[in-house]
């Protein structure tokens, strides 16, 4: 590591301590004591994330790091102050609770910001550099490794509350990504942990296509996708605050679903299936997607499905699911 990595990494740990100090114990961090005490999360759970209150007092920040000695070239690379237009510079994280993300080693490298009065944007990330690159990062790795290595499963979150919450309810196999779209590289990264991946995304639109997207790059480097199912419109964390987590346990993440059966119900969004028309051509596009499946009881398993919903023999879609095999090759 380079001096100027290791002095990113020391501003952090700085960081990460005084945040999490302000939370706790003062009152300037009242309001973001206040604000995870509302959402139900414990002062054991604070400890367990270290989290944090950045306070809204103009360069806060920036006057504490450099009483520190830090450098303000450093601090700039940090991404933890913004470098405006005529050179000047200020806090990027003003009044909102924090969310150290760290690495696989435990250290932060990078904070993400959660608005306490409704600001844009609801999430503020440390800006990217090479220390944090989101695309190469999942939240929560390091405490939830071993317990992914336990339970040979892994469950994939949208957010960081959505982890925190299963965490502090009891599911500790847990991890997320930074507010993008899952990357082959942390798809890869998983893999060499762990076979089974357990989707569970916001039930959403946005939710449910991320979820598609994700499906595929994770199949793609040979991992096992299962797909949670919650009622519409709810994310992981509210469904843990609403049923609590031993329900999320049960009827979520061991309820979860095979990748075809998220498939055929995902297709359905392209077809207005009373039309005759759309109906073949939906049942057309699932054969293929079944075709692709090599073990025979779990095609027959939906072509059954199928066979009932759409009032097809079962002769007829075995002849068609046959010819889409042999054309595979
Ligand atoms: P969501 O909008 O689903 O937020 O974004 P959430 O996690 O449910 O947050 P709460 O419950 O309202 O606090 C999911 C994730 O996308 C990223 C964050 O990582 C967030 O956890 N995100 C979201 C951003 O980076 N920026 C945003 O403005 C919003
Ligand atoms: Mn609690
Ligand atoms: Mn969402
Ligand atoms: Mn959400
Ligand atoms: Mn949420």
């Amino acid at each position: 590591l380079s001096k100027e990595h290791q002095d990113v990494l020391s501003a952090y740990e700085w960081l990460t301590k005084l945040y999490h100090h302000l939370l706790r114990f003062t009152k300037d961090g009242k309001e973001g004591y206040s604000y995870f005490k509302e959402r139900g999360i414990s002062e054991e759970t604070i400890d367990a994330f270290q989290l944090g209150f950045a306070s809204n007092t103009k360069d806060f920040t920036a006057e504490f790091l450099q009483k520190k000695g830090f450098h303000q070239q450093v601090l700039i690379k940090s991404g933890l102050l913004t470098l405006h237009e005529d050179n000047s510079v200020s806090d990027r994280f003003r009044g909102r609770v924090i969310f150290p993300i760290r690495n696989h080693l435990g250290k932060t490298i990078a904070f993400g910001g959660r608005t306490i009065t409704e600001q844009e944007p609801k999430y503020l990330n440390s800006s990217e550099s090479k220390l944090f690159q989101k695309n190469k990062i999942l939240y929560n790795f390091d405490l939830a490794k071993k317990h992914i290595r336990k339970s040979s499963e892994a469950v994939l979150f949208e957010g960081y509350m959505d982890v925190i919450s299963a965490y502090q309810a009891g599911v500790k196999n847990v991890i997320a990504t930074l507010g993008t779209a899952l990357t082959e590289n942390q798809a890869k990264l998983l893999r060499r942990y762990v076979d089974t991946i357990v989707l569970c995304y916001d039930s959403d639109k946005a939710g449910i296509e991320a979820t598609y997207k994700a499906a595929n790059i994770l199949r793609k480097v040979g991992c096992q996708v299962k797909i949670a199912r919650m009622d519409e419109g709810m994310d992981p964390d509210e469904y843990i605050e609403a049923y609590g987590g031993d329900a999320f346990q049960n009827k979520v993440i061991k309820a979860s679903g095979t990748y075809m059966s998220f498939y055929m119900r995902y297709l359905k969004k392209d077809y207005n299936l009373n039309l005759e028309g759309d109906r073949i051509e939906y049942v057309e596009n699932v054969l293929k997607e079944l075709a692709m499946i090599d073990s025979s009881v779990e095609r027959e398993y939906y072509l059954k499905e199928l066979s009932n919903e759409y009032n097809l023999s079962m002769d007829t879609l075995t002849e068609e699911i046959h010819k889409y095999r042999q054309n595979m090759g």
